[in-house]
């Protein structure tokens, strides 16, 4: 497959997680002015024989000292497995483009097989990792080698998309979800994938999350943006999906998808999709292409399709934590156009 021919290509043999992770010889790294990083006590560990020169692996300590390892570059930070941040901004839409616009642990890979379901009209989940179209991941070259009608996805900030897909006025469809059980997803997705090198609790995650010093940054700075993107009407064409609102009212929120695609698609068709991407049997389908993945870090993702539950985090935060978080909530997303509710019974938002 495309995707593994090219991350293998660039990366022979490639342990460097495990060596920067013995390097001892720490280093306070500054950051870019204005990233909102300024404060943040980053620590970086110089690296060894990169071929990723335009990233630096840093380590980010929680307040018990437990360390995340992510990479860095142009003061955000960034997953692990990223080779680079793709250079995006020269990137050539497709008036029939799909983009598919997410913070991670949102039910990116799900909607992007629900999207390719829809727009293919086969009954058929995805063998392909949604990393193979993922735009910063992939970049530009890897994308221009798809046939239309495309489903690329990404995790960027809404400021950082590249201007084609507006001038283009490609379709975007926007997949949020409320942050508690975002949160607590992330936790477990890190803490699994080892080459994070975490092994911290959820509590002092949780300040890392809110502090924003997780992959991709601040949740709350990316709702913001797509909230104003929203709000203003800017010239783009967005559908709104509530992760929340899929699980309970699959056939709605397809029907809903399927009049801002364009598409009819008959009711049998959508209910055959529930039960094709029911969690079970997507579960199923996600693990296998993880343990054919040619890539070691990518194998055995146990923590990749977890629960998929709404409202888990009730078991996991604290009176004390919870109130901590909705006071940041209030300040940080005040007047913002999403009603969130943490439960499976949640009034509509949005
Ligand atoms: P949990 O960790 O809470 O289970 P992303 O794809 O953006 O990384 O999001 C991953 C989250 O979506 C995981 O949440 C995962 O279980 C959930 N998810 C994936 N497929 C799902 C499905 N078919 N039904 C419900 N949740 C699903």
């Amino acid at each position: 497959m495309a995707l593994y021919s090219w991350y293998k290509s660039k990366r022979p043999g490639d342990n460097r997680t495990e060596r920067c992770l013995a390097e001892d010889k720490a280093v306070v790294y500054s950051v870019e002015e204005g990233s909102g990083l300024e404060n943040v006590p980053l620590i970086a560990q110089p690296v060894r024989n990169t071929s990723r020169p335009d990233m630096e692996k840093v380590t980010v300590p929680d307040r018990n000292g437990d360390q995340i390892t992510l990479n860095l570059k142009a003061g955000r930070l960034w997953p692990m497995t990223m080779e680079h941040v793709a250079d995006v901004c020269g990137f050539t839409a497709r008036p029939d483009d799909v983009f598919l616009c997410s913070y991670p642990r949102s039910g990116t890979h799900w909607v992007s097989d629900l999207l390719v379901v829809l727009i293919s009209n086969r009954l058929q989940l995805q063998t392909a990792l949604k990393a193979d179209a993922m735009l910063e991941y992939v970049g530009c070259d890897h994308l221009d080698t798809k046939p239309s009608p495309r489903v690329i996805n990404t995790h960027l900030n809404y400021h950082l998309l590249p201007k084609d897909v507006f001038q283009k006025q490609c379709k975007i469809v926007f997949v949020y979800r409320n942050p508690k059980d975002v949160a607590l997803s992330y936790y477990h997705f890190i803490k699994e994938r080892k080459h994070y090198g975490y092994n911290g609790k959820f509590p002092a995650f949780l300040e890392l999350f809110m502090e924003g010093k997780v992959p991709y940054g601040d949740w709350f700075e990316y709702m913001q943006e797509w909230n104003s993107v929203i709000e203003e009407g800017r010239p783009c064409q967005i559908h709104i999906m509530y992760y929340e609102q899929l699980k309970q009212h699959f056939l709605r929120e397809m029907s809903r998808l399927c009049s801002f695609l364009d598409l009819t698609r008959s009711t049998e068709f959508l209910e055959e999709m529930e039960k094709l991407s029911s969690f079970d049997s997507f579960k199923r389908s996600v693990d296998a292409q993880f343990d054919n993945s040619a890539l070691d870090e990518w194998k055995g993702a146990p923590q990749f399709i977890r629960t998929g539950v709404v409202g888990d985090w009730k078991n996991w935060f604290t009176v004390a934590l919870n109130e901590e978080f909705d006071e940041l909530y209030q300040r940080r997303m005040k007047g913002s156009c999403f009603n969130f509710s943490y439960e499976t019974d949640f009034t509509e938002s949005v």
